[in-house]
């Protein structure tokens, strides 16, 4: 028997979309069921001052096929050189909602981010004033940590100085994979958020390595044991407001993830909606799909909640999602859950 759930249009609060063909390829994958996405600054060069935002905005909006809506939300990629008053200024204008912090070296494109924290302390006073969220990458990037604790070890040594340091400051610990990440966040005052990922749902650190190496199953933060994986599906599920939707859908051409040295990455923009129902349903939570999806981020980053609505149903066959998309340069894996899905976005 077929099901149905209509919910407030989604958003997805941390998104990569790239640029040139690749964005015109991901784009419409995200416009066709979200409304608004934060757009991740990492692009070579990253996106550092306002005026640049500005741009990569407008190519967004060209790249967006005719009869499609979609509002990206503008961030900053913060550098030690970056000025406290263009931040304030791209705030004030209203083309930024958020500064995205990565720890130099952690992940793909992070090469111009913070080494030395005290550098940007200026400009994390600032945001402290004016009220605009830090997106954090929370990854240690120290050679001698384990990757699978370096999460856990950001915690205690970057981030929770950072916000004793800088009281009032906004952070949202991103595309969080551990169960420390969301202890600390519910231990925390409001002013702390974290983003679930999909596929941080899904896969555990077995499904990358076990029976042979799955590269389109790589991302960073990595996927973490299978406690991590439940506590992650708990807190999405819960109904807490701390915890949204950031899908990190994060687009690389095959011929870049099936490499000697892979690149980090799950592209889950094209089936992320269905594989959150089935979730949400196998968790007995459908009724808090909604605010996952579309009430808690809005909460937090202080917007209107979309008026939009879609519709998802559950019907008897298996959805049948494309397994690439053409990526303009190379086809893209699109994320595989590893089971079939029955529900899928219908209005
Ligand atoms: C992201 C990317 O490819 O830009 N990769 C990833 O594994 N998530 C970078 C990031 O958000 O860490
Ligand atoms: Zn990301």
């Amino acid at each position: 028997m077929s099901k149905t759930i209509t919910i407030r249009r989604p958003d997805d609060w941390h998104l990569h979309l790239r640029d040139g063909a690749m964005l015109r390829a991901v784009l419409p994958e995200t416009a066709r069921h979200f409304a608004r996405a934060i757009i991740m600054p990492n692009l070579v060069p990253p996106v550092v001052t306002g005026t640049q935002a500005d741009a990569y905005r407008d190519r967004i909006m060209d790249a967006l096929p005719e009869g499609m809506a979609f509002e990206p939300l503008m961030t900053l990629y913060l550098t030690e050189e970056t000025d406290p008053d263009d931040v304030a200024a791209a705030q004030a204008s209203g083309l930024i909602r958020a500064v995205k912090l990565y720890p130099a070296g952690a992940t793909t494109n992070s090469a111009s981010g913070v080494k030395n924290f005290d550098k940007v302390r200026p400009v994390l006073e600032r945001m402290a004033e004016i009220g605009l969220p830090l997106c954090m990458h929370g990854e240690v990037t120290d050679h001698s940590v384990d990757i699978f604790d370096r999460e856990a070890v950001f915690i205690d040594r970057v981030l929770d100085p950072i916000r004793r340091a800088t009281p009032g400051l906004r952070v949202v610990m991103e595309h969080v994979t551990t169960s420390d990440a969301v202890d600390y966040v519910k231990s925390a005052p409001e002013d702390l958020a974290a983003t679930i990922t999909t596929h941080h749902l899904i896969i555990n650190r077995n499904h990358i390595l076990v029976g042979g190496i799955k590269p389109h199953y790589y991302c960073l933060p990595v996927a973490k044991r299978e406690s991590h994986r439940l506590a992650l599906r708990a807190a999405a599920t819960s109904g807490d407001a701390r915890f949204f939707l950031g899908t990190d859908s994060a687009p690389h051409v095959d011929a870049l993830k099936e490499h000697a040295c892979g690149c980090a990455g799950c592209f889950t923009a094209t089936n992320t909606m269905s594989i959150l129902a089935h979730v949400f349903e196998e968790e007995g939570a459908l009724d808090r799909l909604e605010g996952f999806t579309s009430l808690h981020g809005p909460g937090y980053y202080r917007l209107p909640v979309n008026e939009g609505r879609i519709t998802l149903t559950r019907g008897t066959d298996p959805v049948d999602y494309p397994a690439k998309i053409d990526g303009g340069d190379g086809p893209v894996t699109v994320f595989d859950p590893g089971f079939p899905l029955y529900w899928k976005v219908t209005a």
